[in-house]
């Protein structure tokens, strides 16, 4: 039996502003946040839209070409964002597309680790129960604050993927290398809506763990750097990847990459990203989409490396092959529509937009009707969250 990924969607929000816009406004030259951090543009999501929104939309097009949707028999959703400390984001998104009541929902959390367990937790489940089909969603909205450094870093974004013994797309090989410390690089108290980070440190981290994690996957798998042809990692931004890419290169496989030829290697997987923003625990799965959707040469046979990293910290390094035929399974088309439909916003409508914020006395509020996919949060009332799907 083979265990993977049959389908997978992603969605991000209508809004996006431009980052030259952003650093003309805070008096900082473009090319840091074009070049020096290797980002265009960043989604920004307004009050009506929300994870469970966020990952409604992802996941019903994740959902549109699998067959026996009757089949999902747990969904797992995971986020750094969550709407409530006990009830998990994924029983409002079960709901919204109408799954079956004999399901299983959970919510998993780890920074932008979480969506990596999800996988391996679904991959189990359907080893246990081939029959079974396991819908994972990950989706988050990343904020730092407004000026801070962490700011052209924001965006948001969702990614929704079926795990079954039935994969179309990725087939997952069944060694991971892992590492796990203690640390305080990024982190939000319950209390806090914007991220605190010690972006420095954060940014040397990532690249530590992912040499012991990727130390740790090529001593239980036996393969080696040379024997992966292709590479995802986590994207907080697409410079660190691609930095992340030329150690990992020079350190495994003795070989050193000039910084345009880490870029060419790794190149198709961060398109997505680079106009949609860091997106946390969906930035790395967008960031296969955007591989499988990008990429013009047929990758069928080919091994993926996946480098996933969430700060705190988490990093796990692991494998999958891609299947033959994977093309005809994909929403190509659908994600660059939604990708180019963006409304452009400007700094007013973004900051705006910024400081719009949910009360949290649980007084009835109606949020204002912002541009959103198929679903919408409609608002609050007796401290419960409503929503609606709204149709495109
Ligand atoms: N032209 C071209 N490049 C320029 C430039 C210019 N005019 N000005 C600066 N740069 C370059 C710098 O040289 C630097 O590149 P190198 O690192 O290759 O030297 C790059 O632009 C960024 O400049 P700074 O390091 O000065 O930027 P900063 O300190 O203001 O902020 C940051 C950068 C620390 C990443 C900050 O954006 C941040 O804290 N972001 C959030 C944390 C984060 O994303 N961490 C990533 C790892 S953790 C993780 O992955 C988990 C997660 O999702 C959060």
């Amino acid at each position: 039996m083979i265990i993977g990924i049959e389908s997978i969607g992603i969605y991000t929000a209508r809004y996006v502003i431009d980052l030259g816009v952003l650093a003309d406004a805070r008096g900082v030259d473009p090319a840091k946040y074009y070049v020096g951090l290797g980002q265009e543009m960043m989604s920004i999501a307004p009050l009506n839209e929300d994870v469970v929104t966020l990952g409604a939309n992802a996941a019903r097009l994740a959902l549109e070409k699998v067959a026996a949707r009757e089949a999902i028999g747990t969904v797992i959703f995971a986020t750094e964002t969550g709407v409530d400390q006990s009830k998990a984001a994924g029983i409002y998104l079960h709901n919204l597309l109408g799954l079956g009541c004999n399901c299983r929902v959970v919510e998993l959390k780890q920074a932008c680790y979480s969506s990596t367990a999800a996988l391996q937790f679904a991959a189990a489940l359907v080893a246990r129960q081939p029959e079974h089909k396991v819908l994972v969603v990950a989706a988050d909205i990343a904020r730092y604050g407004l000026g801070t450094a962490g700011e052209p870093t924001q965006g948001c974004g969702a990614v929704a993927m079926v795990v079954s013994s039935e994969p179309k797309l990725v087939e997952l090989e069944p060694h991971s290398g892992m590492y796990t410390e203690d640390l305080m690089d990024f982190w939000r108290p319950n209390y806090r809506e914007e991220a605190l980070v010690d972006g420095k440190l954060s940014a040397r981290m990532y690249i530590s763990v992912l040499e012991k994690a990727f130390e740790d996957y090529r001593s239980r798998s036996g393969v080696e750097f040379k024997d992966i042809d292709e590479f995802c990692y986590h994207l907080p931004f697409t410079r660190m990847a691609e930095k992340a890419h030329a150690r990992l290169a020079r350190k495994f496989g003795g070989v050193v990459l000039r910084p345009e030829e880490a870029v060419a290697q790794i190149g198709h997987s961060l398109d997505y990203n680079r106009i949609i923003g860091n997106s946390y625990t969906a930035a790395l799965y967008i960031g296969l989409a955007s591989l499988l959707d990008n990429n013009e040469d047929d990758l069928a046979g080919r091994r993926i490396g996946f480098y996933s990293y969430g700060s705190g910290c988490v990093g796990e390094y692991f494998s999958g092959r891609i299947m033959e035929g994977y093309g005809e399974w994909l929403h190509t088309e659908h994600h660059r529509e939604a990708l180019a439909g963006r409304v452009n916003i400007g700094i007013e409508e973004y900051e705006r937009l910024y400081r719009e914020k949910l009360p949290t006395d649980g007084s009835e509020f109606i949020t204002p009707k912002h541009r959103v996919g198929c679903y919408s949060l409609v608002g609050i009332c007796d401290h419960k969250r409503i929503y609606e799907s709204v149709g495109e």
